[in-house]
């Protein structure tokens, strides 16, 4: 798979695996049928012995469900009725957020000693690489694995809930949402005074500026708060499980955007006020199209089987 844009690499360019992920399904209840069948003729044709035999046999087992199956059992219970804007109840979102808690490295089929993970000297930054497990219309799952000093650059998750869980490693987060009460059409002065060409910025206020070192909690984001808004740094290898409900679609609305950060007092917009203490933790976002600093490469996903159902 080529190298492509982060909101490529969560859509559609994956779809093949997906299709990978349903035929393995497929066969498995192929499997499963032949078995049935295969009990039946042996159960007709035998007498009194051969069929306690066939009872005894035909006994229930403990089903072992892995922790992938389990994760991906829960978020298709979860997002039952995802949509954009829409968040699960907070019963399913601490359900959910159980599950995933309690994911390890090897539930995923990722390890430190993975290529991915490996110090890269390349310019302008270090590859991201995304492992697609699955996508479907209601949410998406997938890993992104980051070399030390890794970065996603600040990105948002327009209507979407978002849990993200670091499977290992030390990661910083910067994540903000908008502050709302902003005149929309309000005139920008750069400081110290410049000629701009009316940059387009938005305020920001910053919800989570910390370093986080697995193991530890799953974060979780919101349509507009708990830092929609999100900025990944890599402080040594680092590998983060994304479940996004719904996914990314541009069709449905929902199109990744990147974005600048300026400290507050860059900017001066007609009308809008922060006291001195709150000034460092607000910030003008600005939208970006350029990202070069931003490789991610797509690789396949090689942990636990799921079947889909
Ligand atoms: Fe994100």
């Amino acid at each position: 798979m080529g190298r492509a844009t982060l909101a490529n690499i969560k859509g559609k360019g994956f779809s093949e695996l997906a299709k990978e992920v349903k035929t393995i399904s497929e066969d498995t209840n192929k499997v499963s049928n032949t078995n049935k069948n295969r009990n039946t003729t042996s159960s007709d044709s035998s007498g009194k012995k051969n069929r306690r035999r066939t009872r005894k046999m035909m006994m229930p087992t403990a089903v072992v469900v892995s922790p992938v199956q389990r994760l991906y059992d829960t978020c298709k219970d979860v997002f039952a009725l995802s949509g954009t804007g829409i968040v699960p109840n907070r019963d399913k979102i601490e359900q959910l957020r159980a599950v995933l808690d309690k994911i390890l490295p090897e539930d995923v089929g990722v390890t430190p000693k993975m290529p991915f993970f490996k110090r890269q000297v390349t310019q302008p930054a270090p590859t991201i690489t995304y492992l697609h497990i699955l996508q479907c219309e209601k949410f998406s799952m997938g890993i992104f694995c980051l070399p030390p000093s890794g970065v996603i650059p600040l990105h948002n998750h327009p209507g979407m809930t978002v849990f993200s869980k670091l499977l290992f490693g030390t990661v910083h987060i910067k994540s903000y949402d908008w502050v709302v009460d902003v005149p929309p059409n309000a005139s920008v002065v750069v400081n110290p005074s410049q000629t701009v060409q009316h940059p387009e910025v938005r305020l920001a206020e910053v919800k989570v500026d910390s370093y986080f070192t697995a193991p530890c909690n799953t974060s979780i984001l919101y349509p507009a708060d708990g830092g929609n808004m999100h900025c990944f740094t890599a402080v040594t290898a680092c590998a983060v499980l994304d479940v996004l409900g719904p996914p990314y679609s541009d069709p449905d609305g929902r199109h990744c955007t990147y974005y600048l950060d300026y400290p507050f007092t860059k900017f001066s917009v007609d009308g809008v006020t922060v006291p001195e203490e709150e000034k460092d933790k607000h910030a003008w976002l600005q939208e970006r199209e350029n990202l070069e600093d931003l490789v991610v490469d797509g690789a396949p996903y090689t942990g636990p089987e799921i079947v889909e159902n």
